[in-house]
């Protein structure tokens, strides 16, 4: 038995050690090259980053700051998912006109619409800065010092760093302060919404098929970046043009096969792989339960509303579907956590490294790291836990609460920098706000925000005394018939005239009152405890970092994900999410014909595609009578990942990265390459839905399709 096990891991350890990781596109010469070229690439580390010719990375976008995107034509296509451009379809829809349900295909560049505020960001360089960055810090004798000299010292080698006049510098921390890097951007601020399907397509089963495999989603929104007449990035303008890029991504129209090499390329948000122990005992039993309770509570009042109303169900789709998709992810990732044994796998190495710091004699610099780990974290929970009921009830869910405390941070910034600051402030309030309350309903909020409170009231280990259950429900109709907060209009009147007039008025308002009560009660009670121990933790997870790096020095260590451009890699391959099952990778139209709920909300199909799949309709890209829909990989990523390319092993792309699988979905904490899959939906499809389905020939003309695997050297030239 013991032996087997051995075997076992002895086995499993070199084939699987090669795959998981997100790295950083610069370093991939030596081991990352070669274990990619091992999993069947045929590419070389410089075609995917290079400083000196364009390659690969030329043609990934940062899409909005949260998502990814890819530019697929040499007229600046961008190719991101549907649920990335959610937001922009949604605020070009009307109940008359509604692109949400109905999908939109601009049937030229002149009928491509605009969106204020959208960027897209491409990188230009990425630079090691370590040593500028900790440049006399060592010596420092505490941590505030040198986090302060570390801050000086970013913002000199930023400011200095040489750049031309119309790119960005931006600095970024790896391995938990271990390393700091420097990326040189250009970020793009006229991007205008090309096409999209219909939800019916793009999020086709919605919330019940989120996180989940087997899948059968479109997830895929057209956009284009323009630039001005020097190919430059520049506000909107009419005069501007369609961007010219250093690269593009071919298509492979050749499909994949379980085994085949992919490459996903973007923007991955945030990773914790090397908490220890002590953390990720904290998120399963405390944090995460409380996060999903709350957030419970605020899906099922707006749910009710949305499913009787349909103006309602415009306004709250998008903030519906982004607070539903985290309250899943958290009950996804604690099964996975629990499931996978991820705390006693912590627990296990943390034995192992206690043994190899005594071993390498280095008690006196890491000796006390774990136990000081174990008392931080049992000090902070409390704190953590307050944190995060304040950010999901006042700051997030709650929006009422969460205008007040916009307007509650107005009167601090005129307390702390005065009228001009406040001026400033104002009118940029304003604006947003005049675009947030157009999707919020007070009768909604109202329900809301009694359900929240009353949580808040009676779990959060720190909430003002003077409220109680009790009055809470006098309360909550008091607020919603009396402040001015419940409406745009009101906001304004509120702060109209000079800062001291309408600090106030605001401060006469109830809902603002209130607002004041709990953010000043946290502010005094939690923040400081808080951040004083929070900056001990981080203290001791870079210590802990260095420690490892150190003592292990052979172990695979790709830092955490901190929403900057990765490279990942793996293969096509599926997997068993539990006994005697094993999932396919691939799916197809067949399933979404299964899964066919005539008139449902998540699960109607349009009539045109039922057509087309009755007829069999694939054109050029179905493959043995059938149409491939999704596939799934051993890519490791997270959040941020969403509308990034997956990429063949010649640098064509094959599908667009959306989701990860329900029984994966702890891969932010605990990454296990056996069951951890990320889900991407196949090109074919998205051609498919464009070409056949939206009837959108000018935009497959603008695109590149290749086949690689049948091409010929002839056609490999022409490339
Ligand atoms: N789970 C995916 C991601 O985290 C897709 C989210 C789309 N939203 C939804 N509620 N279906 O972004
Ligand atoms: N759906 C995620 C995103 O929007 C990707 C993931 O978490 O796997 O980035």
């Amino acid at each position: 038995m013991k032996f087997l096990k051995l075997l076992i891991l002895l086995f499993t350890i070199p084939i699987f050690s090669q795959q998981g990781g997100m790295w950083i596109p610069s370093l991939l010469k030596g081991m990352n090259e070669t274990e990619m070229k091992n999993l069947g690439m045929k590419m070389k580390a410089e075609d995917i980053y290079s400083v000196n010719k364009s390659s690969l990375k030329d043609a990934i976008v940062h899409f909005d700051g949260g998502c990814t995107s890819e530019i697929i034509s040499n007229k600046g296509l961008l190719l991101t998912n549907h649920h990335c451009g959610y937001d922009a379809i949604q605020s070009h829809s009307t109940l008359d006109h509604d692109y949400l349900q109905d999908g939109f295909w601009a049937r030229d560049i002149y009928a491509e619409l605009p969106n204020p505020g959208m960027v897209a960001t491409l990188i230009v360089s990425i630079n090691d800065v370590t040593e500028k960055v900790l440049e006399g810090v060592g010596s420092l004798p505490t941590e505030i010092e040198k986090q302060k000299k570390i801050q000086e010292n970013i913002n000199t080698v930023q400011n200095n760093f040489p750049k031309e006049s119309w790119q960005d510098t931006r600095i970024r921390t790896f391995y938990e302060g271990n390393q700091y890097i420097l990326f040189v951007t250009e970020t793009f601020k006229d991007i205008r919404l090309v096409g999209a399907p219909p939800s019916s397509i793009g999020k086709f089963g919605s919330d019940t098929d989120n996180w989940v495999w087997p899948r059968h989603t479109g997830d895929f929104s057209i956009f284009r970046i323009y630039a001005n007449r020097d190919n430059k990035p520049a506000e909107y303008s009419q005069d501007n043009i369609p961007y010219t890029p250093k690269h593009f991504l071919p298509i492979s129209l050749d499909g994949i096969s379980e085994d085949d090499f992919t490459l996903v390329f973007g923007f991955p948000g945030r990773t914790q792989e090397y908490l220890p122990s002590f953390a990720v005992e904290q998120i399963v039993n405390t944090l995460n339960p409380a996060k999903i309770e709350i957030r419970e509570a605020a899906l099922k009042v707006q749910d009710g509303f949305m499913r009787k109303d349909k103006a309602i169900k415009i306004q709250y789709a998008s903030k519906y579907a982004s607070v539903a998709n985290y309250w899943k992810k958290w009950i996804g990732e604690k099964q996975g956590l629990e499931k996978s044994n991820a705390i006693q796998i912590k627990k296990d190495f943390e034995k192992e490294f206690q043994k190899r710091v005594e071993k390498e004699g280095k008690t006196k610099e890491y000796g006390s790291i774990l136990k000081d780990f174990e008392e931080s974290y049992g000090e902070i929970t409390e704190y953590a836990l307050a944190r995060d009921y304040f950010n999901e009830v006042v700051l997030r869910n709650t929006e009422l609460l969460s205008f007040g405390y916009k307007l509650y941070q107005l009167e601090q910034s005129y307390a702390s920098k005065g009228e001009q600051s406040f001026n400033d402030r104002r009118n940029n309030l304003l604006k947003s706000f005049e675009e947030a309350y157009k999707n919020f309903n007070p009768t909604v909020d109202e329900q809301v925000f009694e359900q929240l409170l009353s949580l808040y009231l009676s779990k959060s280990p720190y909430s003002p005394p003077s409220l109680t259950k009790e009055n809470l429900s006098k309360l909550t109709s008091e607020v919603y018939k009396k402040s001015k907060l419940t409406t745009y209009e009101g906001v304004k009147e509120l702060l109209k005239g000079d800062a001291k007039s309408a600090i106030k008025d605001l401060n006469k308002d109830n809902g603002y009152e209130l607002v004041k009560l709990l953010a000043n009660h946290y502010t005094d009670k939690v923040i400081p405890i808080y951040t004083e121990l929070n900056l001990k933790i981080n203290a001791l997870q870079r210590e802990y970092m260095k420690a490892q790096l150190e003592l292990f020095p052979d172990a695979r260590y790709f830092p955490d994900a901190n929403s900057t451009l990765r490279v990942t890699y793996g293969k096509v391959q599926g997997y068993n999410p539990s006994d005697a099952i094993y999932y396919e990778p691939v799916t197809h139209l067949d399933g979404i014909m299964e899964k066919y709920i005539p008139g449902d909300y998540e699960f109607d199909v349009p009539t045109k595609l039922i057509q087309l799949y009755k007829n069999k309709d694939y054109g050029i890209y179905g493959e043995d009578g059938k149409m491939p829909v999704c596939f799934i990989g051993t890519n490791h990523t997270t959040g941020g990942n969403s509308g990034s390319p997956a990429i063949d092993s010649n640098g064509n792309l094959i599908g667009l990265n959306f989701d990860r699988v329900w029984e994966g979905t702890m891969s932010d904490i605990h990454y296990d390459p056996e069951i951890c899959r990320n889900i991407m939906v196949d090109i074919r499809y998205v051609l498919f839905i464009i070409d056949k389905y939206a009837n959108a020939d000018n935009l497959i003309e603008e695109m590149k399709l290749v086949h690689p695997k049948n091409s010929s050297k002839k056609s490999k030239k022409r490339r």
